[in-house]
């Protein structure tokens, strides 16, 4: 049987809509079927399936009404068409039935696939795939820091954007910016930190940590090698006064103070990156009352005509840096000495392989061969006995390095420890030493504390040939691992040990 369509249908423009529509439509589930066995895909994949595909439908369908209206308007010059401006619609005609009738097919499926389509395409434009790999190039370093980090299996958008329609579109609209950025390739290297416009750590951490929850003490451990001959193995146990921000328990102290829902702290920064900060303002919220610090040496006054930033101290004012972690060529050589994938037979290991990653390269490919360039002609050249016997180790020790190069450095994004400082701690960047520095002073005298033992304990340090021990109730005396004399107090550990300093 031949179904017989209204006269005006029959025209170039809504044939080519028609054909349009209908073949995106089965393209689409043609694709989405394949997708869904096939459990994800790609990014690309995911691009094609829910913001291409539907545009062609909607552009076919679209034709269709277009082409009718140029066909009536052509006919009605011509003197063709009927007399009146708007068609009359008659089921008793069977012409009129079929459209009616595919018309309203049509829309109840069309607006099934796009129910469809628009909430599978949210979850999509909300995933890591997509997030994380559509501008591959751009997202390397953070993508690859966060598949190594403690969040590897929260979406981006848990912290990024959060729960609601309005984040979500906020975060839409600013993506529309970047897809141009990425396009134009105007986008910054490194990308700027911190985020502008991030949603407030309190809206996004707290869905899945609050600060009702009581941390206690944390003992965290950590494992150095010290840059000489033997490798010297250092250990350093410390005990973390995390603490809890629960009034209702009567904790009030230790660290995550800070969050305690009475607390309110407040600062004045003066540069971009958050790390001078001249001035500190504490409000007890029950009480009103509020006390003032200010860093004696530095104070606002002499710096208030630079960029002067109001901000009110949330997680990410210690945790910047919970998911995209650059560590700095010793932490992550020592690491990958602890695991043994770089092998301690070899004498200087820990400061050959320090120097190799220290280096400027342009890109990654370079790095990986400077880097064993670098290693293979140090031992060749000084220990070429040594090195000819473990030709294999070495090699393994190679790859140990490159891998942990790789995952903490990125020149093509010019991406490294030093442009984006890790608040928590004191050892590669000021961290609470921004506030905690023993200079911030109240009026009555008050200091924020920077005593050793206010945040944490050391319970046990040294070699393994001479560790020592204290009780968890106790913290030993910092012992610095290289003689420095007594350098360490009075010289902050940071500017030492952050290279280039800052
Ligand atoms: C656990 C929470 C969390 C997750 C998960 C997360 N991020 Fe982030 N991200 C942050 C925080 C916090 C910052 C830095 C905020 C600051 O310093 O202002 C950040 C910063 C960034 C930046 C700016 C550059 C930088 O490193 O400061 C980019 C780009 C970024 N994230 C992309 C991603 C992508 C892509 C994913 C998923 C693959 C992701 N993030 C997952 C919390 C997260
Ligand atoms: C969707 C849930 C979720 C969100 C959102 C989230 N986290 Fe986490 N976070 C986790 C999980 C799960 C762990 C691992 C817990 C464990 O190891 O016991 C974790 C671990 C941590 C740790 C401990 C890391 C370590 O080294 O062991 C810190 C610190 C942390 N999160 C901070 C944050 C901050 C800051 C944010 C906001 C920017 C955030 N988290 C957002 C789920 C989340
Ligand atoms: C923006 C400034 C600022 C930063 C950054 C900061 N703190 Fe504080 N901290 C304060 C203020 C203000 C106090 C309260 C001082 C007082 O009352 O004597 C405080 C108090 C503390 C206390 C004592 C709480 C108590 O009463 O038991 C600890 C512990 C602490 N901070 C740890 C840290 C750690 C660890 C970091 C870094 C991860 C850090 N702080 C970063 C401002 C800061
Ligand atoms: C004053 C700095 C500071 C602030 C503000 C802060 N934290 Fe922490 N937090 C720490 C430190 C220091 C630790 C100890 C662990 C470490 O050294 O990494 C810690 C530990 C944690 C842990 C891991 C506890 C464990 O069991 O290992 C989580 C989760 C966490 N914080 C989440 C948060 C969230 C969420 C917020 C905001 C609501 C927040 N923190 C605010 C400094 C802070
Ligand atoms: C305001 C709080 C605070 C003060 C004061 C403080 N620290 Fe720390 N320290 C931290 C935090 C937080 C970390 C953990 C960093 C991390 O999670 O990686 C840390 C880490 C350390 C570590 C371990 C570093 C590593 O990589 O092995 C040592 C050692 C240390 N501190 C010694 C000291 C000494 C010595 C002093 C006194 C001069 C001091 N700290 C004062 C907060 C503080
Ligand atoms: C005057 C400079 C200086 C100061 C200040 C300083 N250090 Fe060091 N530190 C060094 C040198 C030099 C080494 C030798 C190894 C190296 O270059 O990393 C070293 C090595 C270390 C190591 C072992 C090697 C490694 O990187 O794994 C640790 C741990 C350490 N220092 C902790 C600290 C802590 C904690 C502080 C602050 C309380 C501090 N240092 C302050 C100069 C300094």
């Amino acid at each position: 049987m031949k179904i017989r369509l209204p006269h005006s249908f029959y025209n170039i423009v809504s044939y080519a809509g028609a054909a349009i529509a209908i073949i995106a439509t089965f393209m689409f589930i043609f694709l989405y079927a394949l997708s869904s066995f096939t459990h994800g895909g790609t990014a690309y994949e995911g691009i094609v399936i829910f913001l291409v595909i539907p545009v062609f439908i909607i552009g076919g369908l679209v034709l269709i009404p277009v082409g009718m209206i140029i066909k009536y308007r052509t006919d009605k010059k011509a003197g063709l068409a009927f007399t009146k401006e708007f068609p009359i619609l008659d089921l008793n005609i069977p012409q009129h039935r079929n459209a009616a009738l595919i018309f309203s097919a049509g829309t109840i499926l069309f607006l099934f696939l796009s129910a469809m389509g628009s909430y599978q395409g949210y979850h999509f434009t909300e995933s890591v795939q997509f997030c994380g790999t559509t501008c591959h190039d751009i997202m390397i370093p953070e993508y690859t820091a966060y598949q190594n980090s403690p969040h590897a299996r929260v979406s981006c958008a848990e912290c990024h954007v959060g729960a609601g329609a309005n984040w979500y579109v906020k975060s839409k609209l600013s993506g529309l910016h970047q897809v141009y950025a990425t396009i134009a390739k105007t986008y910054p290297r490194p990308i700027p930190t911190p985020v502008k416009n991030l949603r407030p750590a309190r809206e996004t951490c707290e869905e899945c940590h609050w600060p009702q929850k009581t941390y206690g003490k944390q003992q965290r451990q950590e494992i150095h090698y010290l840059p000489n001959k033997d490798n010297t193995r250092w250990v350093i146990d410390i005990l973390m006064n995390t603490g809890g921000g629960n009034p209702a328990l009567g904790q009030k102290s230790g660290i995550h103070w800070h969050i305690n829902p009475d607390i309110q702290i407040e600062y004045i920064t003066t540069d971009e990156k958050r790390m001078q900060i001249p001035q500190v303002t504490m409000i007890k919220i029950s009480s009103g009352d509020s006390v003032v610090f200010e860093n004696k040496e530095e104070p606002l006054a002499e710096s208030i005509h630079k960029n002067v930033q109001h901000r009110i101290m949330d997680c990410i004012d210690c945790h910047n840096r919970p998911s995209h972690i650059y560590r700095d060529p010793s932490q992550f050589i020592n690491i990958a000495m602890a695991s043994g994938s770089v092998s301690t037979v070899f004498p200087l290991i820990k400061q050959v392989a320090v120097e190799a990653c220290m280096k400027e390269y342009e890109t990654t490919e370079e790095a990986g061969k400077g880097i064993a360039d670098y290693v293979q002609n140090f031992y060749s050249k000084n220990y070429p006995d040594l090195a000819k016997e473990n030709a294999d180790s070495l090699q393994q020790t190679i790859l140990g390095i490159q891998a942990a190069f790789s995952k903490n450095i990125f020149p093509e994004m010019k991406v490294q420890w030093t442009d984006y400082p890790d608040h928590i701690g004191h050892m590669t960047s000021r961290g609470c030493f921004r506030c905690h520095d023993g200079k911030h002073v109240s009026q009555s005298g008050k200091i924020i504390t920077n005593k050793c033992d206010a945040c944490h304990s050391i319970v046990a340090q040294g070699p393994a040939n001479d560790m020592q021990y204290a009780s968890s109730q106790n913290s030993l005396p910092f012992k610095h691992p290289v003689d420095i004399g007594g350098e360490w107090q009075d010289t902050g550990c940071y500017e030492c040990h952050s290279e280039p300093p800052i």
